[in-house]
């Protein structure tokens, strides 16, 4: 496929209030080797972050343990609070210099992080926050009811939740309003194909992260390889239209440090799939 207008040409789907194009941009990347620290060149990685914007990405997805506090600090320093993009943040995890993702969804620390994030995003309220995984120490109501609570404060504007099973969403939306579910999803990996159906049914924003399966697509290389071709498209390409064809509260958000990249996943949504090639793609590992 030709990148010479690169536009984003998905459907828009509301988070809350607000319509975003459905294909976004994660910015996990954008930060130093193991997702710790700073990458090499900070002005590249803002870069990066103003050309999503260019290429009409309006759904941006970071973290405050993604650094930590690295790709929040780029995004904000890159874009500031534009009305036009919604940046997407998630608190409940903590690092340390191993790399680790250690959950904790403690209220008072959760109360803590919303105030570091806004200060980073350069914001008054959060679009979109989410909590980033259940935390064993901490009950679940007590972590969801703390979001809640902030988007009640008018620190947050919608809420979302991360890495939940069906069961854990439902007890979610006795507390708050669910915008969206951020669960792993791609080509390979179906696990959360329940909660997606849920997600689908009641009109909840599904967003599938490492939806290129973090670029290891070598599964289904042949068929994949096949309907590459067909379109004159990447693997990669295919497997992102593949995600917005499956459901239309799906919200990919392919993440990347290469301007490239990004202009070739955008690009993914110039992709039409017919019904007959979507199926032969679910089929393929359902
Ligand atoms: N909620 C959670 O627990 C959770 C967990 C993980 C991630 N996330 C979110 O999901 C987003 C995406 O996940 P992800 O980054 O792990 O996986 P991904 O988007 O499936 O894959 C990213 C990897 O693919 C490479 N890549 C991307 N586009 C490419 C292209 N066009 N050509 C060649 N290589 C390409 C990237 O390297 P280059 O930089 O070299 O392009 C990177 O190594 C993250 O940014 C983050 O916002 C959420």
């Amino acid at each position: 496929m030709s990148n010479d207008a690169i536009t984003n040409e998905s459907e828009t789907f509301e988070i809350g209030t607000t319509a975003v194009h459905r294909l976004g941009f994660g910015a996990m990347r954008l930060c130093g080797e193991d997702i710790i620290g700073a990458p090499d060149d900070e002005d590249d990685a803002r870069e990066v972050v103003r050309h999503a914007v260019d290429c009409g990405i309006d759904f941006i997805d970071t973290a405050d343990s993604y650094g930590p506090a690295v790709s929040e600090q780029l995004i904000g320093e890159a874009i500031g609070d534009r009305d036009d993009v919604l940046v997407a943040t998630k608190a409940g995890l903590l690092r340390n210099d191993s790399g680790d993702w250690i959950s904790h969804g403690d209220p008072d620390y959760i109360r803590n992080q919303v105030l570091t994030s806004l200060d980073r995003l350069r914001t008054d309220t959060i679009d979109l926050y989410q909590f980033h995984r259940p935390d064993d120490d901490t009950p679940f109501e007590d972590s969801v009811a703390t979001f809640a609570q902030l988007k009640d404060e008018g620190l947050v504007h919608a809420v979302g939740i991360s890495n939940v099973s069906a069961e854990l969403l439902d007890r979610a939306r006795e507390q708050v309003e669910v915008a969206t579910v951020q669960n792993r999803y791609n080509l390979n990996d179906r696990g959360s194909r329940e909660v997606l159906e849920i997600c689908a049914d009641d009109g909840i924003g599904f967003i599938p992260w490492a939806p290129i399966d973090a670029d290891d697509l070598a599964e289904h290389g042949g068929l994949l390889d096949d309907i590459a071709d067909e379109h004159d498209a990447t693997r990669r390409q295919v497997a992102l239209a593949w995600l917005l064809e499956r459901a239309d509260v799906m919200l990919p958000i392919p993440g990347t440090s290469d301007p490239a990249h990004l202009e070739s996943n955008v690009a993914a949504s110039h992709l039409s799939l017919s019904n007959e090639t979507v199926q032969r793609l679910t089929e393929a590992a359902d």
